[in-house]
C-alpha cells in the first residue's frame, strides 16, 4: 500500500470511528438537548449569517438592519428586510435534519426520556417538521409587536407583495404596518436585535434542560453570538458529552466531544442510524 493510500484509509476509518462513537452516545442518551443555529436551515435554502459568500452579514451590515436604532433610523429598509426573510422562509421546506430531530424527539418521549430544542433560528422549520421547540432564543420571525406600546399583533409577510431581498431599489421598500392598539407606533418583528435581552423564560428552559442532559447536540452554529454560545459550555462543565455537526470548525469544535464535519441534513439522520434500526 502506498503512503497516500494508507493515509486515505486511516482518514476514512477515523471518520467511521467518529461516526460510530456519535451513534453510541445517541443510543445511550435519554435526556438530549439540541441547540441549533442558522446552518440547521441552510439546506432548506435559508441563508446563514456568517458563511463566506452566502451569509447575510456578508451582504448586509448587521448594525443597519438588526438593531432598534437601525429600525428607528430607516423603518422601511429594516421592515422590508424582515418581510423578505419571512417570505423566503414561507417558500421553503424543513430538511432531512429537521425531520430527523422530530423522529428522535418522538422516540425519546416513547422511552420516557426527553429531547429539548433551543434554537437561535427565527424561522419555523423545526415546528413545520413536527418538532416541539422549547425556546426560540433569538425570537420569532412571524411574531410582531408594537415598537412603542409592545402589544403583540398578527402580521403575515405573505399578505403584502413579494419583495426583493437585495433592497437596492428604495422605491420598492414597504412601510411598516401601524399599531392597531396605540396611535403612536408601528409593528416591529419579534426577533432579538443586537443589544436586546434574550427571552428569559426560553433561556431558562434551555439551562434547566442542560442541567439534566446526558447528551447535547449543537448543529449549524458558528458559536459567535453570546449568550447562546455559552450553553454547550455549561454542559461540558458538567461533563455532558457534546456532539457538534458543522461542515466547518467553530469556536466550539476543539472542546466538543465529537465534531462531525458534515451538514445538518446528512449528519443528524446519520447519528440516529443505530437507534432507528433497532
Ligand atoms: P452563523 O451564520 O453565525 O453560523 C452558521 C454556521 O452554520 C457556520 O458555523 C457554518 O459553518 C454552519 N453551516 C453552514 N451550512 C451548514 C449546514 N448545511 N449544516 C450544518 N451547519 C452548517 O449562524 P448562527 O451561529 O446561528 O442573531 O448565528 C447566531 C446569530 O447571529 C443568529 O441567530 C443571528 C445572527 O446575528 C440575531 O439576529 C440576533
Amino acid at each position: 500500500m502506498t503512503q497516500h493510500h494508507a493515509d486515505e484509509e486511516q482518514a476514512s476509518s477515523t471518520l467511521e470511528d467518529t461516526q460510530r462513537a456519535a451513534e453510541e452516545l445517541v443510543a445511550q442518551a435519554r435526556h438530549v438537548v439540541v441547540l441549533s443555529g442558522a446552518g440547521m436551515s441552510a439546506e432548506s435554502g435559508v441563508p446563514t449569517f456568517r458563511d463566506a459568500q452566502t451569509g447575510l452579514w456578508e451582504r448586509f451590515d448587521a448594525t443597519q438592519l438588526a438593531t432598534e436604532e437601525a429600525f428607528r433610523a430607516d423603518p422601511p429598509m429594516v421592515w422590508t428586510w424582515y418581510v423578505w426573510r419571512g417570505q423566503l422562509v414561507r417558500g421553503v421546506e424543513p430538511n432531512a435534519g429537521h425531520l430527523a430531530i422530530t423522529r428522535w424527539q418522538n422516540k425519546l418521549t416513547e422511552l420516557g426520556g426527553r429531547l429539548t430544542v433551543a434554537t437561535q433560528n427565527v424561522d419555523d422549520l423545526h415546528e413545520r417538521a413536527g418538532t416541539r421547540v422549547a425556546a426560540h432564543l433569538h425570537g420569532d420571525l412571524f411574531a410582531y409587536r408594537c415598537l412603542e406600546c409592545g402589544t403583540e399583533q398578527g402580521f403575515d409577510p405573505e399578505s403584502v407583495r413579494a419583495v426583493d431581498g437585495t433592497l437596492n431599489d428604495r422605491t420598492q421598500l414597504l412601510d411598516p404596518v401601524s399599531c392597531s392598539s396605540c396611535s403612536a407606533g408601528v409593528l416591529r418583528p419579534g426577533v432579538v436585535w443586537f443589544g436586546e435581552a434574550l427571552p428569559e423564560h426560553g433561556f431558562g428552559l434551555a439551562i434547566d434542560a442542560i442541567q439534566e442532559a446526558d447528551l447535547i447536540l449543537v448543529v449549524g452554529s458558528s458559536g459567535m453570538v453570546q449568550p447562546a454560545a455559552s450553553l454547550p459550555l455549561l454542559g461540558l462543565d458538567r461533563g455532558v458529552p457534546v456532539i457538534e455537526i458543522n461542515p466547518q470548525a467553530t469556536e466550539l469544535s476543539s472542546q466538543a466531544t465529537i465534531h462531525l464535519e458534515t451538514t445538518a441534513a446528512h449528519g443528524v439522520p446519520e447519528i440516529l442510524a443505530q437507534i432507528e434500526t433497532r
